[in-house]
């Protein structure tokens, strides 16, 4: 299969053609230096994944303690028939981040006669190995994709499939890795994008004991200590020079911001060169890499509202560990 990716943005797209529309190269440095300047100190979470950090990611959603990954593909295999009566025939799945494409794929299976299905991922790799995959899995489907970073403001392509309904998918919590403000305006553009009659299907992680939720971000083998520490080791593959055992991972439950954070704190006084800075820190400074906010329904149905959506069903394992929410559009 051959790949087209467009350096401009096209309305017509044709099916397996990938839209452009990727920004500029992060500069690791100097956003690290930008948020190492701040009071509080933090580290651009979408650092975290370069090869070795996808690669680290993917054991992660491996690990027993990470149940996250493993309730929600559970949720689906179980609920995606149901998911798919409620959302209907010639519906367009437009993907938010693919990751191994698997709940996708669940999805898919069980929506009746989908119209067509757009992925839109910042990663041009995740990008074209979601769309080989889904095409062999669904081979007469015409399926779309869009490299861009979907936390700024997107336009979709015009895919020329009679769609009847625009479907949203944005499986994993990942709502939960943005700031409550930038899950609002998520989902106002989201809302906008849909258009009245569009749907979004929401993982999202519920509030449960803390032990838990902390141990999902601080596991017994370090894999998750060691995607923490990645982000220091690209910054020195960039001139800095942390040394990483002055460093520890920790994973702490905020329960006033319902969130699991996860930091690198400093062992002792010290300083660390980045770029032309020198950055001080206190024995026991933490950087914040992270954040993963855990949701009680009464807080999705809220989120919902501020963009003018309602939240009509939502599935749950046993335990209420995680949900995938149903919200449609006003
Ligand atoms: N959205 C997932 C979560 O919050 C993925 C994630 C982001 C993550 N950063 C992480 C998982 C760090 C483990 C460690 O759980």
């Amino acid at each position: 299969m051959s790949l087209k990716f467009t350096p401009t943005a096209p309305s017509q797209l044709s099916p397996s053609g990938i839209l452009d529309l990727s920004p500029e190269a992060g500069d690791l440095i100097a956003d690290g230096l930008a948020g190492l300047q701040r009071s509080t100190k933090t580290l651009p979470s979408k650092y975290f994944y370069d090869k070795r950090g996808s690669e680290l990611f993917e054991t992660i959603t491996t690990l027993p303690e990470y149940y996250v990954t493993r309730t929600e593909l559970d949720i689906m295999a179980e609920s995606a028939s149901e998911m798919g009566a409620l959302l209907g025939e010639h519906g367009l799945l437009i993907e938010f981040g693919s990751g191994s494409g698997q709940k996708t794929r669940e999805l898919l299976s069980a929506l009746p006669e989908p119209a067509g299905c757009i992925l839109i991922d910042i990663s041009k790799s995740a990008l074209s190995g979601s769309i080989e995959k889904l095409e062999e899995a669904f081979p007469s489907l015409p399926i779309f994709g869009v490299c861009a970073d979907y936390t700024r403001s997107l336009q979709l392509p015009e895919v020329g499939t009679n769609a009847k309904r625009r479907i949203a998918y944005f499986p994993g919590s990942t709502l939960g890795n943005f700031s409550n403000h930038e899950a609002r305006v998520f989902l106002q553009r989201t809302a906008a994008l849909l258009g009245p009659g569009g749907a979004l299907l929401l993982g999202v992680d519920r509030v449960k004991a803390v032990g838990l939720l902390e141990r999902a971000y601080d596991d017994a083998r370090g894999v998750t200590a060691a995607f923490n520490f990645n982000l220091l080791t690209q910054l020195n593959a960039n001139g800095a020079n942390f040394v990483l055992d002055r460093f520890r991972h920790s994973a702490v439950f905020n329960a006033a911001e319902s969130r699991v954070e996860m930091h690198l704190v400093s062992q002792v006084e010290q300083t660390v060169e980045l770029g032309s800075a020198t950055i001080r820190f206190d024995a026991g400074e933490s950087i914040r890499t992270e954040m993963s906010h855990k949701y009680t329904l009464e807080a999705i149905r809220e989120l919902a509202g501020s963009a003018d959506m309602t939240l009509e069903h939502h599935w749950s394992d046993k335990q209420d560990w995680f949900s995938v929410c149903y919200l449609s559009c006003r």
